[in-house]
């Protein structure tokens, strides 16, 4: 079964197949660019080129509305009031949870638990299923193409436990070796957690493939959803992982808002994460029982107008399509490394035959802050730097990248302006 939208690699033909040219005239990208604010406005005196969506894309008109709506229409607090507002905050709460559980296609809506960010709902996995489950001289297996936050917990758990953790090697075009990765599952592996697209480098793992290796053997994986999940279709059931962590501001939502996704028998099984208001079912001054899911899970005040804005955000992503989305931006990306690799001194980093949209480089001579800070001049935003995955740096050799990131509504054109820009790069060391 399917369980991503195929992208096609950044070397692939740039003939579409057919049904995909339908699908390529039905996505009018400047109508999609209509409905981001933001895009309309100039930086340093040039329209802006927005090309750091691998840190957090923009946010359409709809998203904005729901956020503002929410605060001048409902603003009240959540499972707590009888009162009209409370009950209305609470319908449109528990509206984004459900949002978001088709979204990811989990079973049941309390399979998914609201978070602060990605990094919040895998460090709740750490800290609650890593500290019931990984003991003394157990073992937890990363990737080398993680992000720090699903490296750093895991390296925080090992340590607090006595365990160890090891680490799936890349080759030189930024792949994932799933034959290493998967000499190192054995029987003291209690959890694999590996990202499903690489933020510095765009890869595309096969989760569905490493997801169905881990269960062979016995252990049970945690998918870093941050950057796939705003590209491409995720359907959890399908993947069969137990965990898929996300986060609300890359899919076009506000920030402040991440998911968790978990199995509800795995979820059952754990210990809450935070203690607190709303997480508990009875408290006394001895003791106290823990609420049902997912609230068990979510202590204090959440961030309401962030899953509504998230919500938002679903519907519009959803209105668009992943076909759309998808082919769009495979395209973009075919181009652009078409367009990067013949500036002269460029060298791409990460080149998987299966990626997408990001475009992290490298150029001869030049600091990357260096091209950042010049570009940016153009009114072109792109992320300098080590894109908080040092290991990943380390294993190209490289200091930090630049990188260009893309979303659904970036064009042909912003490419060619980032490439005119580089070559004022190019003018400027010469
Ligand atoms: N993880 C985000 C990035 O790659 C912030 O830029």
């Amino acid at each position: 079964m399917t369980t991503t939208t195929p992208l096609r690699s950044a070397s692939a033909s740039m003939t579409p197949p057919r049904g995909e040219a339908a699908v390529r005239r039905a996505f009018d990208v400047e109508r999609v660019r209509a409905d981001f604010p933001i895009l309309r406005r100039q930086v340093h005196g040039h329209p802006l080129v927005y090309l750091d969506n691998a840190a957090t894309p923009q946010k359409p008109q709809a998203v904005l509305d729901a956020i503002v709506s929410y605060y001048t229409e409902i603003n009240a607090n959540v499972h707590r009031g009888v009162h009209d507002l409370s009950e209305r905050a609470t319908t449109a709460f528990e509206a984004a949870r459900e949002k978001v559980r088709g979204f990811f296609n989990a079973r049941e809506a309390r399979e998914i638990v609201f978070t602060r960010n990605a990094t919040e709902s895998i460090n709740l996995v750490a800290w609650t299923f890593g500290r019931t489950n990984v003991g003394r001289d157990d073992e937890v297996v990363v990737t080398a193409m993680e992000h720090h936050s699903n490296l750093v917990p895991w390296q925080m758990l090992c340590e607090a436990a006595g365990a160890r953790l090891r680490v799936a090697p890349i080759d030189d075009r930024g792949e994932l070796l799933v034959d290493e990765l998967e000499r190192l599952l054995g029987p003291r592996t209690k959890l694999l957690a590996v990202t499903h697209m690489s933020n510095a480098l765009g890869t595309v793992n096969a989760v569905e493939d490493i997801v169905r290796i881990a269960h062979a053997h016995g252990v049970p994986v945690l998918i870093d959803g941050s950057q796939a999940a705003y590209h491409m279709k995720v359907d959890v059931q399908a993947l069969d992982c137990d965990f898929y962590a996300a986060t609300g501001h890359k899919l076009y939502g506000p920030t402040g808002i991440g998911v968790l996704y978990g199995k509800a028998a795995l979820l059952e099984s754990m210990p809450p994460f935070m203690g607190g208001g709303d997480m508990i079912a009875s408290v006394t001054l001895e003791k106290s029982t823990w609420n049902v899911l997912p609230y068990k899970f979510e202590a204090g005040t959440p961030h309401i107008a962030g899953a509504i804005g998230l919500g938002a955000a679903i519907d519009y992503i959803t209105g668009i399509g992943f076909d759309a989305i998808g082919a769009h931006e495979a395209a973009l990306l075919a181009y652009g490394t078409e367009a990067l690799s013949s500036v002269p001194g460029v060298r791409l980093i990460g080149t998987a035959r299966r990626k997408a949209s990001v475009l992290s480089f490298v150029m001869e001579g030049v600091h990357p802050h260096d091209i950042g800070t010049i570009v940016d001049r153009e009114g072109v935003a792109i992320r300098t730097g080590h894109h908080c995955a040092q290991p990943v740096m380390a294993r190209f050799s490289v200091p930090a990248t630049a990188r260009a990131s893309l979303a659904m509504y970036n064009t042909r054109g912003e490419i060619d302006t980032l490439v005119r820009a580089l070559e004022r790069v190019r003018e400027v060391f010469a």
